[in-house]
């Protein structure tokens, strides 16, 4: 989604905002622009496609000296991804880069071009820059008139605008969308939409609650919310850089795939004492007046979410219902207070998925997140947060996310079910056995991963895959589709693998590839007949299995595991790898697909 970078102070502004543009590529973006305010002359540089447009079109430019500078990165909205639509936008003095969505746009664009005022872009940004210039023109000092012109907006943004008004000041405004402010010891500030381009420049930061706008400059930042100024409240930003390397990898994605046996034992750290699950974060928390959990996510969270079910229902005995956000939130959901919200995102911005939880938290009912993200959006307004503990992930396509959310999931269900006395001394002992096991078995073996290299080359052409799985394994069958249809771009769908004969089986032919996970802990023999049925059709057939199966045409033999959860994490990283050697052979950017951004922060 957009990112959004400014800075005050003396340092060479171009290079500092390309960079910090640059650490936010993650999010996704189809435009880029910056704009420099510098000895009362302003600059600006737009470019469609990627960053490295831009830096082209930039590199004679220098500023030096005290300055002041904005920049973006466009994921398009409203308008196509062109140059025009690109971010900043200007009037005739004043520059405003956007992240969002500006609701009542229409209606402030007509009225303004009622009163004369040409607009250039298609954007609904673009109404932000003249209406503040339309309260400048009005004898409305520079503040006032950013005060008016936010009073004015409906939606979500995250705004950052300058203007040779006041050539010392950048004047933001946050709501719904994340935007950070930092400083150092030099007096330089620096804005961004994430702590990453900020690392290594500031030492402490504000994170910007929703609704609070303001100005700042070299010497102050004035911060208000509901006309009344608020204090800043600055907090220390981590210096370490280190995850912004690929250590090696080709993608990071690769490296992230590669990284999921080290991060999970992160997550476990200190949360497994005695053999029993402990959470600090949950010490004060009581399940016991808690009858149901209700868990809404978007995309890979929420198959997380699917996978997590099995667990809660088995495990905890609890009812457990899963919805996609962006279909809860305008369903008019019957809400219980017995029920616990259970919100899962690896970036913690998901609109939908925010907006989900703010419903909840409205019908008053308990909410707890299971987040990637600390001081996120969606960390900061639910009651309770498990951190995930993946380290922040470039790679467009989730998967060590994934993996610590089945992975927190899982522990949680155990914990609920100690709280509600449904756990038996037996049961605890083979999970944690097998808990303990996971970054174990996430070490990815370089010699199956050279395996399904060769493998990839088959399975380029053909009319679709069928990802198929039960129980846990049709969550994990989702999730192996999604990732190969985002980086592969080619036709990809999970499915119960019982389901196929009520429909999708009318597909199969010799180019239908169905990859087909078949753990031996969970209903092996019911799989292997649906498998089978397939293969009468004449389906081409991967099969991932411990068991040797004669009708495969492609066979990965996965390790005799004794727990369904350590087949599912062995299958997960075949299904990521087999995904990442395809997209590699197609020749697609495999850290950054066409069409996706890392956060959605629009609906
Ligand atoms: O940050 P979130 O977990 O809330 O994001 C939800 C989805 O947008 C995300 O999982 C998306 O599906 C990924 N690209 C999957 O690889």
């Amino acid at each position: 989604m957009c990112g959004i970078v400014g800075y005050i102070g003396k340092r060479e502004k171009r290079e500092f905002l390309l960079d910090g543009l640059k650490e936010l590529e993650y999010r996704g973006y189809d435009s880029a622009g910056i704009a420099v305010l510098h000895q009362s002359e302003i600059n600006y540089f737009k470019a469609s496609g990627k960053l490295d447009n831009l830096t082209e079109k930039t590199k004679d430019f220098r500023s030096l000296g005290f300055g002041i500078g904005i920049a973006h990165t466009r994921w398009a909205t409203h308008g196509k991804p062109t140059e025009i639509n690109a971010h900043p936008h200007w009037g005739e003095f004043s520059f405003v880069i956007h992240n969002g969505i500006i609701e009542n746009y229409m209606e402030i664009k007509k009225e303004l071009q009622g009163e004369g005022v040409s607009f250039l872009s298609q954007t609904d940004s673009e109404v932000i820059v003249h209406l503040f210039e339309k309260y400048i023109k009005q004898n409305f000092t520079a503040q006032v008139a950013f005060e008016k012109t936010i009073n004015s907006l409906k939606g979500a943004y995250a705004i950052l605008l300058i203007s040779k008004i006041a050539p010392e000041s950048i004047f933001f405004a946050k709501n719904a969308v994340p935007l950070i402010v930092g400083r150092n010891a030099k007096d330089e500030l620096f804005f961004g939409s994430s702590d990453a381009p900020l690392i290594g420049f500031a030492d402490e930061v504000i994170y910007l609650e929703d609704g609070s706008y303001g100005w700042a400059n070299e010497k102050e930042i004035n911060l208000y919310k509901n006309s009344q100024k608020m204090q800043p409240n600055f907090k220390l930003l981590n210096s370490s850089k280190i995850y912004a390397q690929k250590d090696g990898f080709r993608f990071f994605m690769e490296k992230e795939i590669y990284e999921q046996s080290i991060v999970t034992s992160e997550t476990l750290m200190g949360r497994i004492k005695d053999d029993k699950v402990f959470f600090e974060e949950l010490s004060e928390y009581d399940f016991n007046d808690i009858e149901e959990i209700k868990i809404c996510a978007c995309g890979t969270s929420y198959h997380a979410a699917l996978a997590s079910s099995y667990l809660f229902e088995r495990i905890a005995k609890i009812r457990c219902s899963v919805e996609i956000a962006s279909e809860f939130r305008y369903k008019e959901p019957l809400l219980d207070k017995k029920t616990l919200f259970l919100i899962i995102s690896q970036s913690g911005e998901t609109a939908d998925t925010l907006q989900a939880l703010k419903m909840a938290k409205k019908a008053g009912l308990k909410t707890l997140a299971v987040c990637n993200v600390d001081n996120s959006s969606i960390v900061r307004i639910s009651d309770v947060t498990i951190l995930t503990r993946a380290g922040i992930e470039k790679g467009v396509a989730s998967t060590k996310a994934f993996a610590t959310q089945v992975l927190v999931l899982w522990l949680l269900s155990l914990h609920v079910a100690r709280s509600k006395g449904k756990l038996s001394e037996d049961l605890c002992k083979t999970e944690i056995k097998a808990l303990r096991g996971v970054p174990t078995v996430l070490k990815v073996n370089e010699e199956l991963h050279e395996k399904l290299h060769r493998l990839s080359k088959r399975y380029l052409h053909g009319h679709g895959f069928f990802f198929i799985g039960r129980d846990i394994f049709f969550p994990l069958a989702l999730e192996g589709a999604l990732k190969l249809k985002e980086i592969s771009y080619l036709h990809a769908e999970g499915y119960p693998a019982g389901e196929m004969k009520h429909g999708p089986i009318a597909l199969a032919d010799s180019t239908l590839f169905t990859v087909a996970l078949m753990p031996q802990t969970l209903l092996y023999d019911k799989i292997k007949s649906n498998v089978e049925e397939l293969s009468a059709r004449d389906a081409t057939i991967l099969a991932i299995s411990p068991k040797e199966f004669a009708l495969a045409d492609d066979f990965i033999k996965t390790q005799p595991y004794e727990h369904p959860m350590s087949e599912f994490f062995e299958m997960m990283v075949i299904t990521q790898l087999l995904a990442l050697e395809i997209s590699v052979r197609l020749g697609n950017d495999v850290d950054m697909p066409r069409n996706l951004a890392k956060s959605v922060t629009v609906e």
